[in-house]
């Protein structure tokens, strides 16, 4: 989604604000665009990458120690110049970046055109900044005040940042709906604006967090947040837990590569100091908090979208299975929507590697509005989804950059599966020597993990058999089921082929027909209790001429003659084994991408982190 980038100090704003854009580029956009303010306000902006709108700049008039930038994603007209950020105000005073939908935006647009207003572009952000210019001069208001009419007028969501040429030090931020981060530079009066913190971390580590209604002023080197109705606020200042060198390919081709060998450390990561192998030990803060609430919930709620919707599927089978919670799985789109039926001893579980998307955000409102007690599963430190939660863990699994969701699924599983243990524990629904033989096993994985990782160059030759492929199937059972799921959204969002995932014995109810020699088939048939299950439907594809790439335990040479390839996966616990077997599929994926020479780390027309619905 769109990325937005500010900065006010002494130094050269241009290069900073484009750095910053570039790192932001991993949310996915479409267009690029500058504002700098020095005298005067020039706005420079293009259709495509980053790298565009930098060498339309050569030779341009740079200068400028303010100013902001933008990376768009288009929702309201089509991505091209015109419709890139910044726009301008009909006297061109005053701009504005904007991350998010005015979704009023066509009843404002209608009055200001009753009063001779044009507008160059088809946004619903040019909207906006006629409006302010609208009030600032019909209503005698200065550019605060003005900016603080016109947001109490917006219906929608908006991170936004606003530069007037008559006010030289001056830089205004809000945010309702999206993400806004500033940054505290080491040099008075330095401060730098973004949509997360990555491309502030190289300057400093002080950062604020700007609330939902609330507007961050910087004017004379001073920095005051208000509300919407004018109300102070005390800043809360943060320290950011990541470093430069996250935020690197550190010699990989791509993030997502980088990510995937990351998962050893990121799973440890991940359940770090939290569990204790020797004693079965398992240590979440918000159990303990929340001890007495969880002993008397009756139902958990998991939300989440996409690949964190799919981590929700297979702690639907962890907390069943282990701690015998009922539990229901939504995503969080249509369960905001749907009126759902909330009893005050549910839990509801949040889960997303942003911590900023837009539907699981408003699911939880809901759910929080309802009376339910809500916990979120989050990877970004300081996002909106922890500071809404009322408890919850991080998945620490640093950040993650490739927009397709890779270490950040694993580690999301690994912190459900530390609940469902937790809960396991506390509702005596297992032996204490079984949590511990669990806990053992989780300390395991990373190792086994790594063995998996090993993989890698018999997947590529697999890969070059199939990257040629129009379709491919996902098949799996029980907790591997949602591994289908996930394997088959890594494929087609980043491969652009188009792949299902189904539950194994749904085959014949309609993907079947589909099987012929040109479908590759890939089968998860790891050791469990549907194994025998597996092979008939492996097969049923057989009989049908698919060919079969099955995924089964280290030693199992069982399949060797039916399938057409066998890639052994280390053995582990049925209920851990979603995270291991992941691990082929991303990495199928991502050789499948690299070979069709897609752009693996910014798949086209994805957001990394979807901040609008
Ligand atoms: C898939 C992917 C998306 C996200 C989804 C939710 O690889 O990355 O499907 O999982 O947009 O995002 P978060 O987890 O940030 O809420």
């Amino acid at each position: 989604m769109c990325g937005i980038v500010g900065y006010i100090g002494n130094k050269q704003a241009c290069e900073i604000i484009l750095k910053g854009l570039k790192r932001l580029e991993y949310r996915g956009y479409d267009s690029a665009g500058v504002a700098l303010l020095n005298g005067d306000l020039r706005v420079y902006k293009k259709q495509g990458k980053v790298l565009d709108l930098e060498e339309s700049l050569n030779g341009k008039n740079i200068e400028g120690t303010i100013g902001m930038g933008h990376t768009r994603w288009a929702t309201h007209g089509e991505p091209n110049d015109k419709n890139a950020h910044p726009h301008q105000s009909p006297t061109g005073d005053l701009s504005v970046i904007h991350n998010g939908i005015i979704e009023n935006y066509a009843t404002l647009k209608e009055g200001l055109l009753q009063r001779g207003h044009t507008f160059k572009s088809d946004t619903d952000t040019e909207v906006l900044i006629h409006l302010i210019e609208d009030i600032m001069k019909n209503a005698n208001l200065s550019l605060q005040d003005a900016v603080r009419a016109a947001l109490s007028q917006v219906v929608g969501a908006y991170a936004i940042v606003i530069l007037s040429k008559n006010h030289p030090e001056h830089l205004i931020a809000a945010r309702k709906g999206s993400p806004l981060v500033v940054g505290i530079g080491t040099d008075r009066g330095e401060f730098f604006l973004a949509s997360d913190a990555t491309p502030i971390v190289e300057y400093t580590n002080q950062v604020i967090y700007i609330k939902d209604g609330e507007i961050a002023i910087i004017e004379n080197k001073e920095l005051t947040i208000k509300t919407i109705d004018n109300v102070i606020q005390t800043p809360y200042i943060q320290e950011l837990e990541m470093n430069l060198e996250q935020l690197e390919k550190g010699g990989y081709p791509h993030f997502m590569l980088k990510e995937i060998y990351e998962q050893p450390k990121s799973i440890f990561d991940s359940f770090r100091g939290r569990i204790d192998g020797r004693t079965g030990n398992i240590n979440m803060r918000s159990v303990r908090d929340y001890q007495e609430k969880l002993s008397k919930v009756n139902r958990l709620i998991l939300i989440g979208c996409g690949t964190s919707w799919h981590a929700g599927l297979v702690a639907e089978y962890l907390f069943e299975d282990l701690a015998r919670v009922p539990v229901e799985v939504e995503y969080a789109s249509e369960f905001r929507y749907r009126n759902p039926v909330i009893y005050p001893d549910d839990l509801i579980i949040s889960i997303s590697q942003s911590g900023e998307t837009a539907d699981t955000l408003a699911a939880m409102e809901l759910a929080k509005q309802k009376g339910a007690t809500v916990f979120g599963v989050c990877n970004v430190v300081g996002s909106s989804i922890p500071r809404l939660s009322h408890g919850g863990a991080y998945t620490h699994a640093g950040p993650e950059i490739g927009v397709a969701s890779t270490k950040a699924f694993t580690a999301q599983v690994t912190v459900l599966t530390l609940y469902a243990l937790a809960m396991a524990k506390q509702r005596e629904t297992l032996s204490s020597s079984r949590i511990k033989q669990l806990v053992k096993e989780m300390e395991a994985i990373p190792k086994k993990v790594e063995q998996a990782l090993k993989l890698n160059d018999k997947i590529y030759k697999i890969a070059e058999l199939y990257k040629d492929a129009k379709n491919f199937l996902y098949l799996g059972r029980g907790y591997n089921f949602p591994v289908a799921l996930e394997g088959a959204l890594k494929l087609k969002e980043i491969s652009y082929i188009h792949a299902e995932g189904y539950p194994a014995a749904e085959m014949k109810h309609g993907p079947i027909a589909l099987i012929d020699e040109e479908m590759p088939v890939v089968v998860i048939a790891t050791n469990n209790e549907h194994y025998e299950k597996l092979v008939s439907n492996i097969q049923e594809v057989k009989a049908r001429k698919g060919k079969v790439i099955a995924i089964v335990t280290e030693g199992n040479t069982g399949l060797n003659e039916l399938a057409d390839h066998v890639i052994e996966v280390p053995e582990t616990e049925n209920c851990l084994s979603p995270i291991i077997n992941t691990i082929p599929l991303q990495l199928l994926s991502y050789h499948i991408a690299v070979m069709r020479e897609c752009n693996v780390d910014q798949p086209r027309n994805l957001a990394k982190s979807v901040t609008v619905e």
